[in-house]
Formats: C-alpha cells, sequence, structure tokens
C-alpha cells in the first residue's frame, strides 16, 4: 500500500465500526473481526477513506470493549489476531485504512496491572492507578464525580484506600504522570501500528490527567462556561471538570503521545474530547492529528444556529489544527432521531461537503433511526445502573441490518438471538434494499463520497458561509471558477436560492435536476451546484 501520500487524514472519510453491532461472522449474536471482514466489500464500495474499529480488546464487556483487560489481545468474542491481521491486509488492498480504537484513560478492574493493585500498598503495580486516602470522616478525597454517575472513587477496604475511576468503578483511572504507565501504554500502540494500523482514536483523551493536588470541582452554575456531551453528559453535567478534564500538562503528553506514531510512516492520532469549541481547536495543533469535534451532534438544526456553529469553528482553528466534523457516533442518540428522518439527506450532504474531515457512523449511511429496548434487553452500563432514565446507549447501537427479508435482517442466523434486538422494520433499512432504491440514504451517501473524491474543491477548497436565514444554509466550497455552492432545505417548505452568478446542478438529495437549475429547493432537499462557466 503507498505509505507516501502523508496527512491522508486531512482528504479522507472516516466510518466508525461499533463492532458488537456490525456483523456477527461466527453465529453468536454478537458482531466480531469476521463479520467486518465479510463487510470489507461494502466499506469500499461505499467509498469511505478509513475504518476505525470500536475497541476488539480482551475485555469483560461492562462497557462493550471500553474497559480493557488486555490491550494487545483480541478478545475471544471478537476473534483473534489471525482474523485482524487478514483485516489490516484486506482492508490496505481495498484502499482502506484501520484505525483503532485506544483506551488509554482505563483499564478495566480484569487487567493484572489492577489485579496487582490491590494486593497491597507495596506492589509494583499500585501507582499505576490513582490512590488516595480517606478524608478524616473516611470519604472520598474530593468531590470528583463519575461520567455514570455516583462518587469517581471506591474504597477498597483491604488496603484502606480509595481509587480513582471517571467511569465505572470496574474501569479504574490509569496514572498517566507515572513513567512506567506511559511507557507500557506507549508500547500497547507500537504492537499494534508494528501490525499495520493506521492510528487511534484516543478514547476519552479529555480526561487523561487530573489534577495531582485533588482540588473539589466547582459545580455548574448554568452559565455555560463548559460544554460537555457524549458519555460525559449523563451525569457529571451539574459539575464543571475544571480539575478532572484538559489540564496543563495535557497537550505536553499528547505531543509525547503522538512522538510514538512518528516512529511509522504516515500514521495519526484522533482524540476523543468534549470540551468547548475552542479548546477542541486548540488541541488539534500538537499531538492530535484530529481533534473530534462533536458540536454539529448538538447543535439546533436551524440554519441561523448551524452556520454561527460553522463559523466560530472555523475562526477558532489555529494554524495547523485541521477541522474535521462527527454527526454521531455510539454514544448518542441517532441522526434520523434526533433531528427527523426526512433532513438526514441534508445533514449528510452538510456532513460530507463541510471542510475538515467527516466522520459517519455505522448505519448513517442508511439513515437509521434509534431502535427502542425493552427494559429486559437493556444491554449498557449507562441504562443498567439508571433504568428508564433515558441515559441508555442501546437504541443507537442495534445491529447493523444488511439484508431486507431474515429475522435478523443478515446480521446474524435466524436462529441465534442478536445481542441487541432488531426490529421487524430494520429490513427497509437494509442495505440490501437501499441499494435497490433510487434517491436511498445509501445511493445518496456513496454519491457525495464519490463526489468527494473527484472534486478537490469538496476536499481542499476554502469554505464561505454565504446564508444565516433559518431555514436555509449556503455555503461556498473552493474559489473562483471551481468554487461550488451547497444549498441545504432545513425546512418543510420551499426555499428560494439567490445565486450571484449561474449556477447548474451538480447533485441533488432529491430526484434529478433538468437544466438550467431551479433555483427553488424543495423541502428538505440538498443541493451542490457548480459555477455555470458554459
Ligand atoms: C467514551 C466512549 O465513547 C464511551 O462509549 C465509553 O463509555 C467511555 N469513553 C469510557 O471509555
Amino acid at each position: 500500500m503507498n505509505t507516501q501520500n502523508g496527512r491522508w487524514w486531512r482528504e479522507g472519510v472516516f466510518y466508525q465500526v461499533y463492532v458488537p453491532s456490525f456483523q456477527d461472522g461466527d453465529a453468536d449474536g454478537f458482531g466480531d473481526l469476521r463479520g467486518v471482514e465479510q463487510r470489507l466489500d461494502h466499506l469500499a464500495a461505499l467509498g469511505v477513506t478509513a475504518i476505525w474499529l470500536s475497541p476488539i480488546y480482551a475485555s469483560p464487556l461492562l462497557d462493550f470493549g471500553y474497559d480493557v483487560s488486555g490491550y494487545t489481545e483480541v478478545g475471544a468474542v471478537f476473534g483473534d489476531l489471525a482474523t485482524f491481521d487478514r483485516i489490516v491486509r484486506g482492508a490496505h488492498d481495498r484502499g482502506l485504512r484501520v484505525v483503532l480504537d485506544y483506551v488509554p484513560q482505563h483499564t478495566s478492574s480484569e487487567h493484572p496491572w489492577f489485579r496487582d493493585a490491590l494486593s497491597s500498598r507495596d506492589s509494583e503495580h499500585r501507582d499505576w492507578y490513582l490512590w488516595h486516602d480517606p478524608n478524616p470522616d473516611g470519604g472520598p478525597p474530593n468531590n470528583w464525580a463519575s461520567a455514570f454517575g455516583g462518587p469517581s472513587w471506591t474504597f477498597h477496604e483491604p488496603t484502606g484506600q480509595y481509587y480513582y475511576h471517571a467511569h465505572l468503578p470496574e474501569q479504574p483511572s490509569l496514572n498517566w504522570r507515572n513513567p512506567a504507565v506511559k511507557q507500557a501504554m506507549f508500547d500497547v500502540m507500537r504492537f499494534w501500528l508494528d501490525r499495520g494500523v493506521d492510528g487511534f482514536r484516543v478514547d476519552a483523551v479529555w480526561r487523561l490527567i487530573k489534577d495531582a493536588r485533588l482540588r473539589d470541582n466547582p459545580m455548574d452554575d448554568g452559565d455555560g462556561s463548559f460544554e460537555i456531551g457524549g458519555a460525559a453528559a449523563h451525569t457529571t453535567v451539574r459539575q464543571i471538570q475544571k480539575y478532572t478534564a484538559d489540564q496543563p500538562e495535557l497537550p505536553g503528553l499528547l505531543a509525547e503521545m503522538h512522538t510514538v506514531t512518528e516512529e511509522y510512516d504516515d500514521r495519526m492520532l484522533m482524540g476523543e474530547l468534549h470540551l468547548k469549541l475552542e479548546r477542541v481547536a486548540a488541541l488539534g495543533t500538537r499531538g492530535l492529528d484530529l481533534a473530534m469535534n462533536f458540536a454539529l451532534i448538538d447543535a439546533p438544526w436551524n440554519g441561523v444556529d448551524l452556520a454561527k456553529l460553522i463559523q466560530r469553528y472555523y475562526a477558532a482553528l489555529p494554524p495547523g489544527s485541521h477541522p474535521n466534523w462527527v454527526l454521531s457516533n455510539h454514544d448518542r442518540s441517532r441522526l434520523a432521531s434526533r433531528i427527523g428522518a426526512e433532513r438526514v439527506p441534508g445533514a449528510l450532504a452538510l456532513l460530507l461537503t463541510l471542510r475538515g474531515t467527516p466522520t459517519l457512523y455505522y448505519g448513517d449511511e442508511l439513515g437509521l433511526p434509534d431502535a427502542p429496548v425493552d427494559a429486559g434487553h437493556a444491554r449498557d452500563c449507562a441504562e443498567l445502573r439508571a433504568p428508564g432514565l433515558g441515559l441508555g446507549r442501546d437504541p443507537q447501537r442495534m445491529p447493523m441490518p444488511w439484508r431486507e427479508s431474515p429475522a435478523h435482517a443478515g446480521f446474524t442466523p435466524d436462529d441465534v438471538e442478536p445481542w441487541l434486538p432488531i426490529p421487524s422494520w430494520a429490513g427497509r433499512f437494509s442495505v440490501e434494499a437501499q441499494e435497490l432504491e433510487p434517491r436511498s440514504v445509501l445511493v445518496l451517501v456513496k454519491e457525495l463520497l464519490a463526489l468527494r473524491r473527484e472534486l478537490p474543491a469538496l476536499r481542499r477548497g476554502g469554505i464561505t458561509v454565504l446564508s444565516a436565514h433559518p431555514d436555509q444554509l449556503v455555503y461556498l466550497r473552493g474559489d473562483g471558477e471551481d468554487s461550488l455552492l451547497v444549498a441545504v432545505n432545513l425546512s418543510d417548505r420551499d426555499q428560494e436560492i439567490a445565486f450571484h452568478s449561474p449556477r447548474r446542478t451538480l447533485w441533488s438529495s432529491h430526484s434529478a435536476v433538468a437544466e438550467p437549475a431551479s433555483l427553488t429547493l424543495a423541502p428538505f432537499e440538498a443541493r451542490i451546484l457548480a459555477a455555470d462557466t458554459r
């Protein structure tokens, strides 16, 4: 594979494969690597550049892989290293890059390092985690709260100290101030880089370092001074993560982490950050090649707010920080359920034509909505810990529907129970059904990805936002004769779009449009127009 085209991630498109839900390859109802291997052709045909695999390591699966008990092992339920190696080769042969989820903030409590840390205060790995004596009253050392609810300190009776966990008690946080932790975790990266992975999506990276003085976090007084999202929003929303996130040492640590990727050709780091947009933009300069921007997930879906957000982000980017956009992921309600199915084509057109690297979530290309999961079938720890509050993430992890008719839509054989329920309507959204449907979401996404590959203006052109109207979003990509005009109708009424120079339609989310281009966008239509130089 060609390793000479450095910075491929700047012009590429990422696709997140949530492995448990993508394809079951060994008929146990749970997605795995063999399943991913079977679906590489789908990903290549779709036209994305890189696949990001959610964690595939050894894990007790309390957080479905975000609780790692062996960083250099493939979890048995996911497959084995031989299958993983075949995926890397198979992906590279098809021109696809492979990015692994890397979970450095915490291990599983089943990890041998933590088991050793529990054995005594003097154990070799004790200081690999964050331990502290109780307060004089026996309580935890401070008020830090866990992302999944409750205090982020758990008392360990036999050794008489509390340990810190930003998430579940079964996900103890590593002590990144300890040089031995750094070395061990950097070696984990090398293990996978040696096997040919093209980079890492770094989990919970904004939380990697905590305040050494353990100062209490202030409570949120509602002034909006701190924005958080994702899993974090579930329960720490009332606490400003002043001392548990984005500490002054973070950029230096990320830069150090990045040097590991620099030992190899053409590898990259993308980091999960739930911080103010300006901080996200700032953290994309050193260390992270892409500082993941989730702002669109929380954006009010109207032209004025979207235009403001887009401009605010670009304005905040320091030189060298490459823009990127995420519309959905395994932690948040799906796009169709957030903004309405009719707005999905426009939203995907936006994602794939804004300046910067987009990340698609599996099933986005089908316009999948959330799938309701009743209490008896709930699997996500966020739901199990606080049932019925709407915090669970199972609905957005519905298994991928591949085929129209079999009971489980081709995700798993008919006689096998899938790990999460697959509703009877799933087949209608399947790849098989949409491939045959003229303007299906799948067809639109393929066309948009093809346009992105074809037109340099969409990959590298500048951007000028033209309208700030609640029902429209209109912007230019690129300059001069090659500039493209992207217009999205966000409303259920026709919208008139004014052009300053002649334009011809290159692409529309609706039926093919006759030339010359109409200036009226149908309800929810998105359209891309080139300058008409004839
Ligand atoms: C962020 C991941 O996206 C989420 O799924 C997970 O629960 C937490 N990090 C903890 O690893």
